[in-house]
């Protein structure tokens, strides 16, 4: 969908390139979370995708076509594109109506149309249209500011997203928020989307696929899995930091590890020891800890198809750690 071959950017007067002989894909409908120290560059990145920059070297297609030769017109290319820029940007002087707004303005849709559809994204992104329309951005909290953020780049409904840092000048609990409610939204939307964070754990939560970057160079890329389980170098151990075990409990579902038992004790038939199959084996390893208990069922559904055993957790951590 996305892909990047070879792309350099040198930026007038610069010793060193800000992006150099960047190549990856980026697969329609998926996230591709870019991470990397401050000025590695992953703006950079995103600009030259929408031709806010233009490479020095190499080639940008969307779609099988070259940017370059396809959109001689880049604003004809930007209105495919939802940007969420970094720092939200929301104009200051516009109310969060005429925020949202301001791509359906630019095409010249109809009133009632910009009107309804505003409404429908608010509503979308977990703000109330009534409450929160006519407020201006310094009225709000930074949660909501980075709602609105996404709001606006939903707007023309483009199917690609460039988003930078969509979560990042808020507390840890409304970012978890803001993240899952994105990815279940993301569930239904589909969209294509390039996702940059500076945080490891937010690009293993949002990415189906990541890249890693530093000093212009890209140094990684592979699933959360992938990066987790054979880190390229130094770097990229570093980069994933504590915890490795905990965070690939979260990448795993219940379904992995379960294992049919004939007879399971009727503890587990109770709820509340159990987790549904899809379920992360990370929340299996919470139920036990909290209940002080070394098994938990699996439900698909309302059917109990087996359970997790606390020694075939720490088989599966073993087995991680050998291959590391
Ligand atoms: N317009 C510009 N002119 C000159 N140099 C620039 C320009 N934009 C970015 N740079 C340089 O390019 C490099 C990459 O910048 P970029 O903004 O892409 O980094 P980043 O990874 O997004 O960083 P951060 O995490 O701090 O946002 C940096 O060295 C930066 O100083
Ligand atoms: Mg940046």
């Amino acid at each position: 969908m996305i892909v990047l071959d070879e792309v350099t950017k040198i930026f007038p007067g610069a010793r060193e390139p800000a992006v150099d002989r960047v190549s990856f894909q980026v697969t329609e409908g998926n996230i591709c979370v870019f991470v990397g120290p401050s000025g590695c560059g992953k703006t950079t990145i995103l600009r030259m995708i929408n031709r806010l920059e233009e490479p020095t070297d190499g080639d940008i297609y969307i779609k099988g076509e070259r940017v370059k030769d396809k959109h001689v017109n880049a604003d004809e290319l930007r209105r495919e594109i939802g940007y969420v820029i970094q720092q939200v940007g929301l104009l200051p002087h516009q109310t969060v109506e005429q925020n949202v707004a301001l791509v359906p303005r630019l095409l010249k849709w109809p009133a009632d149309k910009i009107r309804s559809r505003v409404a429908e994204l608010l509503q979308m992104v977990g703000l109330d249209p009534q409450e929160i329309s006519h407020k201006y951005p310094y009225q709000l909290s930074g949660g909501m500011m980075q709602r609105v953020g996404v709001a606006r780049a939903l707007a023309a409904d483009p199917p690609i997203m460039l988003m930078d840092e969509p979560f990042g000048a808020v507390d840890p609990i409304v970012r978890e928020r803001l993240q899952d409610e994105f990815l279940r939204l993301q569930k239904e939307l589909k969209k294509t989307i390039c996702f940059v964070t500076h945080d490891i754990n937010e690009a293993i939560k949002m990415g189906d696929h990541i890249v890693i970057l530093a000093a212009g160079k890209l140094i990684q890329h592979g699933t959360p899995r992938e990066i987790l389980t054979a880190p390229a170098n130094d770097f990229v151990k570093d980069l994933i930091g504590e915890n490795k075990e905990i965070k690939l409990l979260e990448l795993t579902r219940a379904a992995e590890l379960v294992k049919p038992q004939a007879e399971l004790p009727p503890a587990l038939s109770s709820n509340g020891c159990c987790v549904q199959s899809i379920d992360p084996v990370q929340r299996a390893l919470e139920i036990m800890l909290k209940e002080n208990s070394d098994t938990v069922g699996v439900r698909d559904g309302d059917e109990l198809i087996g359970a997790i055993s606390w020694a075939a957790i720490k088989e599966y951590i073993n087995a991680i750690n050998a291959n590391i």
